[in-house]
């Protein structure tokens, strides 16, 4: 906190806002936010904002501002209303970036090689000690993927574990899928076909962000499972072919999903950029890339440089090879981590991966419940 003394706490008034001295120097306040988020201004039993600054008959001006103590005191022209607010909490908000966030935690990208090291959990864990539910949470935002090990052998198993992070999110698919080998498949994974690294439901505007796969029966031969970090991948791409990550990283492509009763169609970017500027993800699948209706000329570059990334991002370096086992669930980031698969004999056993979806947005509210008090419990 800043000590600030009545001498050099002088405010000063502008037209649209007033000036305030702290110790890291002059900050600048406008009236409309200083008025919008005075304390009061919130419920304190709802925890939103009450005040209908709408309903105001002028725009708030500050009649007289002062200092007084650790508080900054308004005074409002129009309004038979004054407003206290702590100077340390409008320290936080001075140089206008962004409310700190607790879920906005870096990405640690992993390779080929982090299969020991992939954070496991236990199903009895994560559904009963917030703790361990904690640490889960942060394995997935921090690094994208984990197991879960000791799945419930139901149904009931995977919704109890989706829950824990979110509400299970419903796809065009429905709320759930089953892969295993069907006689009649709309979809490459419903057969025993080797499956290419890709991330799901691209054809989706905003396609789901967390994907649970819960196995649960796989006596198959082969069908090995293949993990990639599209962050890994990305970032290396990015060092070697900066121009080719450009392209990746700032052009819509068209992705579909089509079959008798649906035609589903998208606009996404191969390579996902953050507030940062850093790889977030990606969202890519040879499988469900729609042709490709940008002009040709353009295409001799982008062509050349989606097979450099796809090749880039099948080299030993970054894809983890395992076999996931009956009874375990993998929980990734279907916007970071991309998965695939090995063929399969069908003949030489079963193989039953039941899977569903939640959202980033719901797990990081979670996780940030879990760590932080929130605004409104200082
Ligand atoms: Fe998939």
């Amino acid at each position: 906190m800043n000590v600030m003394t009545p001498a050099t706490a002088a405010v000063t008034l502008g037209a649209k806002g007033l000036t305030l001295p702290l110790a890291t120097g002059n900050a600048y306040f406008n009236y409309h936010w200083l008025r919008d988020n005075d304390p009061t201004s919130f419920d304190a039993g709802t925890r939103e904002r009450s005040f209908d600054i709408f309903h105001l008959d002028e725009a708030p001006v500050a009649r007289t501002a002062s200092v007084d103590g650790d508080a900054l005191v308004i005074d409002w022209a129009n309004e038979d209303h004054t407003t206290r607010m702590p100077v340390d909490w409008l320290e936080a908000y001075a140089d206008g970036s962004r409310r700190d966030d607790p879920a906005d935690l870096p990405r640690r990208p992993w390779y080929g090689d982090h299969y020991p090291e992939v954070a496991r959990f236990t199903h009895a864990e994560v559904t009963s000690d917030p703790a361990r539910r904690r640490e889960w949470l942060e394995a997935i935002i921090v690094e994208g993927i984990a197991v879960i090990a000791a799945m419930p052998d139901s149904d009931e198993g995977l919704t109890s574990l989706a829950r824990q992070m979110g509400q299970v999110r419903p796809t065009f698919f429905g709320d759930y899928f089953d892969v295993k080998t069907h006689i009649n498949p709309t979809n490459t994974a419903y057969t025993a076909s080797a499956l290419e690294l890709h991330t799901d439901t691209p054809a989706e505007e905003h396609a789901p962000g967390i994907q649970l796969l819960h196995m649960r029966a796989n006596t198959v031969d082969g069908g090995r499972n293949l993990f990639g970090d599209g962050v890994a991948a990305a970032n290396g791409f990015r060092q070697i072919d900066p121009e080719g990550f450009r392209l990746l990283a700032e052009t819509d492509v068209p992705f579909y999903c089509e079959h008798d009763d649906y035609d589903m169609r998208s606009w996404q970017r191969i390579i996902e950029l953050d507030q940062h500027g850093e790889v977030s993800g990606l969202t890519i699948s040879q499988h469900m890339l729609d042709l490709m209706d940008l002009p040709q000329t353009f295409l001799d570059d982008w062509y050349p440089a989606f097979c450099r990334f796809g090749k880039l991002l099948q080299d030993d370096k970054y894809v983890m090879r395992f076999t996931l086992k009956a009874s375990e669930c993998i929980v990734f980031d279907n916007h970071r981590i991309v998965h695939g698969r090995a063929a399969y004999t069908a003949s030489s056993g079963d193989r039953h991966l039941r899977g569903c979806y939640t959202d980033r947005a719901e797990m990081r509210s979670t996780y940030r419940a879990l760590v932080s008090k929130g605004r409104f419990k200082r």
